[in-house]
C-alpha cells in the first residue's frame, strides 16, 4: 500500500512550496516532491534570488566607483573580488534554501526527495517508492526556451543559469532577448565592466511594459552603455577559439552580420517544464505551447490533479504562483481561495527599476476605453534629489468617466517597492483621486506616485 497524504504538491518553487504550507496550515497531511538538493526551485536556487545578490553587489560597486564621488566620498584602489562576490551569492541563497526547509518542518510537511513520476491518476513514484495523494499538484516550473542554432554549454552559451556563475567579467557580453533576465543580468555584468549587446527580434524592448515606459527604459540603459539591435534574430553561434561568433540578420530579411561575443547569453522566454513527470500515465493533457491545462480552479482535466505557477499559463512569476498556490489550498480545503489577475505587478530589478500593474495604454487603447494620464517626474521629488536619483517617473492611468485606476507604470528608484501602493489601488478598486488624497509621508519617494495621482486631475503641486 502506497504512503497516502492529503495533498502532494511536486516542485518546491515559490508555487509549491506556498501551496504546501497553506494547505498545512488548512489542517491537510502534506508531502511536497523536490528532485533539487535544496528547497526554493527555480526562483531561490538559480532565478530571483540569487540574480538579485548579484544585482546588489554590482550595483554597489558601480555606485562606489561612479556615485559617491558627487557625494563627497573618495575611495581608490577600487576592485572586484568575484569570488566573494559569487560566494556571497551562495551564502543568500543557502540562507534561503534553507528558510524553506525549516518552515517544511514547522508545518509538518513532509520533502519526499527526489523526482516524481506519475504511475496512475492517482499514484506517483519517487526515488523507487509509491505516493498516493487526494489531490496531486503539479507545480513543476518552467525551464529556459531552447533556440535553434544555438547550444547551450552553460560556460560560454549560457542560460540564466550559467550567467549568475561566470568566475571572470567577460569582455563582450551578447544577449539574446531584451526581456526581463537579458536586462537584469545584462545590468549585473555591465555594472561589473563587461560591454554588452542586446539583440532583439521586436523593434522594442520588454514587450509587456508600457510602450512609452520602453522607450525611456532603452534610453537610460543606453545610457548606461548597452548597444542595442533591434528588430534582429540571431540564426547561429558558434565557438571558434575563445570567442563565440554569434550570427544575426533583420528579422524583416536582409544581410547577415556576425559579432564576436565572450559570452552569449540566452534569454528568449521560459517554457512550461513538465519532462519527467510521465503525464500520459495520468492522463494530464497539456496544452500546444506545453503547458499543463486548467480551468479557473487550476483543476486539469483529470479529477485529482491540479496545476498552478509557470507549468500553466499566465506570466511567469513567483508571486503570481504564490498566489495561486494559497488559492488552490484554500480551495482544496473548501474554502473560496481566488486571484485577482488584473493585479498582478512585475518588476524589472535594473537600475532605475521598472514596476508595473494593471493595463498599459496599449491594451487600454486595444479595449476601446477612454482614459486619463498622470504623470510626475523624479526629478522633482525632494527625496530622489537628495538620493541623486532623477531619471524616471510615475505613470497612472484611470477611467475617464470613473476615475477608476487602470494600470500604474513606474520607471525609477525603487519601482518595485513603490508598486505595492498602485497595486492595493487596484485590489481595492480605488481612484486616483483616492490615492491623491492620501497623506503620503514627506519626504519620501512614495510622493511621486500622489503627485502623479494629482496629475491625473491636472493639479500637481510640485512641478
Ligand atoms: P521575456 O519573455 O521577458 O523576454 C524575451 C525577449 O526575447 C522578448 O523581448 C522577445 O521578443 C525576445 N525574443 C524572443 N525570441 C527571440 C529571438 N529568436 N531572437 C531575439 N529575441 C527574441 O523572457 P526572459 O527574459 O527569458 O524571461 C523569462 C521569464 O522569466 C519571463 O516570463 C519573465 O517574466 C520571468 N522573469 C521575471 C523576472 C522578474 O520578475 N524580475 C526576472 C527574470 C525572469
Amino acid at each position: 500500500m502506497a504512503e497516502t497524504f492529503d495533498i502532494i504538491v511536486i516542485g518546491s518553487g515559490p508555487g509549491g512550496y506556498v501551496c504546501a504550507i497553506r494547505a498545512a496550515q488548512l489542517g491537510m497531511k502534506v508531502a511536497c516532491v523536490e528532485k533539487r538538493a535544496t528547497l526554493g526551485g527555480t526562483c531561490l536556487n538559480i532565478g530571483c534570488i540569487p540574480s538579485k545578490a548579484l544585482l546588489q553587489s554590482s550595483e554597489n560597486f558601480h555606485e562606489l566607483q561612479h556615485g559617491f564621488a558627487d557625494h563627497g566620498i573618495t575611495a581608490s584602489n577600487i576592485g572586484i573580488d568575484l569570488a566573494r562576490m559569487q560566494a556571497r551569492k551562495g551564502e543568500v541563497v543557502g540562507a534561503n534554501t534553507k528558510g524553506i526547509e525549516f518552515l517544511f518542518k514547522k508545518n509538518k510537511v513532509t520533502w519526499l526527495k527526489g523526482e516524481a513520476k506519475f504511475s496512475s491518476p492517482t499514484e506517483i513514484e519517487v526515488a523507487g517508492t509509491a505516493y498516493a495523494a487526494k489531490s496531486i499538484i503539479i507545480a513543476t516550473g518552467s525551464d529556459s526556451a531552447p533556440l535553434r542554432g544555438v547550444t547551450v554549454d552553460e560556460q560560454r552559451i549560457v542560460t540564466s543559469t550559467g550567467a549568475l556563475e561566470l568566475d571572470k567579467v567577460p569582455g563582450h557580453l551578447l544577449v539574446i532577448g531584451a526581456g526581463v533576465i537579458g536586462l537584469e543580468l545584462g545590468s549585473v555584468w555591465r555594472r561589473l565592466g563587461a560591454e554588452v549587446t542586446v539583440i532583439e527580434y521586436l523593434d522594442r524592448i520588454t514587450p509587456g511594459l508600457d510602450a512609452e515606459i520602453s522607450k525611456n527604459f532603452q534610453q537610460i540603459l543606453t545610457k548606461q552603455g548597452f548597444r542595442f539591435k533591434l528588430g534582429h534574430k540571431v540564426t547561429g553561434a558558434t565557438v571558434e577559439g575563445d570567442k563565440v561568433n554569434v550570427t544575426i540578420e533583420p528579422a524583416k530579411g536582409g544581410d547577415a552580420e556576425t559579432i564576436a561575443a565572450d559570452i552569449v547569453l540566452l534569454a528568449i522566454g521560459r517554457n512550461a517544464y513538465t519532462a519527467g513527470l510521465n503525464l500520459e500515465a495520468a492522463g494530464v493533457e497539456t496544452d500546444e505551447r506545453g503547458r499543463v491545462k486548467t480551468d479557473a480552479h487550476y483543476a486539469t482535466n483529470v479529477p485529482g490533479i491540479y496545476a498552478i505557477g509557470d507549468v500553466i499559463a499566465g506570466p511567469m512569476l513567483a508571486h503570481k504562483a504564490e498566489e495561486e498556490g494559497v488559492a488552490l489550498a484554500e480551495i482544496l480545503a473548501g474554502q473560496h481561495g481566488h486571484v485577482n489577475y488584473g493585479a498582478i505587478p512585475s518588476v524589472v530589478y535594473t537600475w532605475p527599476e521598472v514596476a508595473a500593474v494593471g493595463q498599459t495604454e496599449e491594451e487600454l487603447k486595444a479595449a476601446g476605453l477612454a482614459y486619463k494620464v498622470g504623470k510626475f517626474p523624479f526629478m522633482a521629488n525632494g527625496r530622489a534629489r537628495a538620493m541623486g536619483a532623477l531619471d524616471g517617473y510615475v505613470k497612472l492611468l484611470s477611467d475617464k468617466e470613473t476615475d477608476k485606476l487602470l494600470g500604474a507604470h513606474i520607471i525609477g528608484p525603487d519601482a518595485g517597492g513603490l508598486i505595492a501602493e498602485c497595486t492595493l489601488a487596484l485590489e481595492f478598486g480605488a481612484s486616483a483621486e483616492d490615492v491623491a488624497r492620501t497623506c503620503h509621508a514627506h519626504p519620501t519617494l512614495s510622493e511621486v506616485v500622489k503627485e502623479a495621482a494629482l496629475a491625473v486631475d491636472g493639479r500637481p503641486l510640485h512641478i
